[in-house]
């Protein structure tokens, strides 16, 4: 498929289907991935797949964690606010997205039906790991995002989608007692990998992107 094609193509997919996705083919597109620029050709990053039963049984622990209330413990620290103009652009996609999806802003119910299915990675059949060794500086979240990027392209281009997921990270104690998670190693973030389900709602959302003129400076 071509660059601009794919680039183009690729957007968060909510809404998975249940067919599994070959080894042979994942392992292509980590190969591919695995091409990403890195500092000095480091190439940080360490990726874990889960796949089976796995998936399901780490969606509903995270769920199980999520409904007790159980305080998220991200082994890189999340956002907790945006200034502006960045706030306004996360705020649209929650309001974007819960429009196309019937769910009004007062229905906690379906909200939280909607924060658990994150957790569950929309259903997707495989959920991709990214590790960093904790002796690495912050600098090497700079590698990790080319691969995620390079990752989610030519996943499109086997015909599959991807949604990267902070979800997937926030409760590492699950995650490390379900996977092994080698000592010294961060869990960054998840992403999840399947083929995506045509009649999904929410993959009938594409979020918008602000024109050039208000990021880009000319000198
Ligand atoms: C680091 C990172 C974490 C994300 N975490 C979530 C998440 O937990 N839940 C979710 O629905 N989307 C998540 N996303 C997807 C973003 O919401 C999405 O990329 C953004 O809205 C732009 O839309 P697009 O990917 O469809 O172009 C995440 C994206 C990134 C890069």
């Amino acid at each position: 498929m071509e660059v601009k094609k794919a680039i183009r193509k690729r957007k968060s997919i909510r809404g998975f289907l249940s067919k599994p996705v070959s080894k042979k083919i994942i392992n292509s597109i980590l190969s591919q991935a695995g091409h990403a620029p890195s500092w000095g050709n480091t190439q940080t990053w360490e990726v874990l797949v889960v796949s089976g039963d796995q998936v399901k049984k780490l969606g509903e622990a995270f769920c199980q964690k999520a409904r007790e209330g159980l305080i998220e413990t991200p082994e890189f620290e999340m956002p907790k606010g945006f200034p502006e103009p960045f706030l306004s652009r996360y705020r649209q996609v929650g309001k974007d997205l819960f429009s196309i999806l019937n769910i009004q802003r007062d229905d906690s119910v379906k909200r939280a039906e909607h924060s658990l299915n994150n957790f569950r990675g929309f259903g997707a059949p495989v959920f991709i790991y990214l590790l960093l060794d904790e002796g690495l500086s912050p600098y090497a979240l700079v590698d990790a995002g080319l691969f995620i990027q390079t990752f989610c392209l030519s996943a499109v281009d086997q015909g599959l989608g991807t949604c990267v997921l902070a979800a997937l990270a926030r409760y590492p104690e699950v995650i490390r007692a379900h996977l092994p998670v080698p000592k010294g190693k961060k869990i960054l973030v998840g992403i999840a990998l399947g083929y995506p389900d045509r009649k999904a709602p929410a993959n009938r959302y594409r979020s918008k992107r602000d024109s050039l003129a208000n990021w880009v400076t000319w000198i």
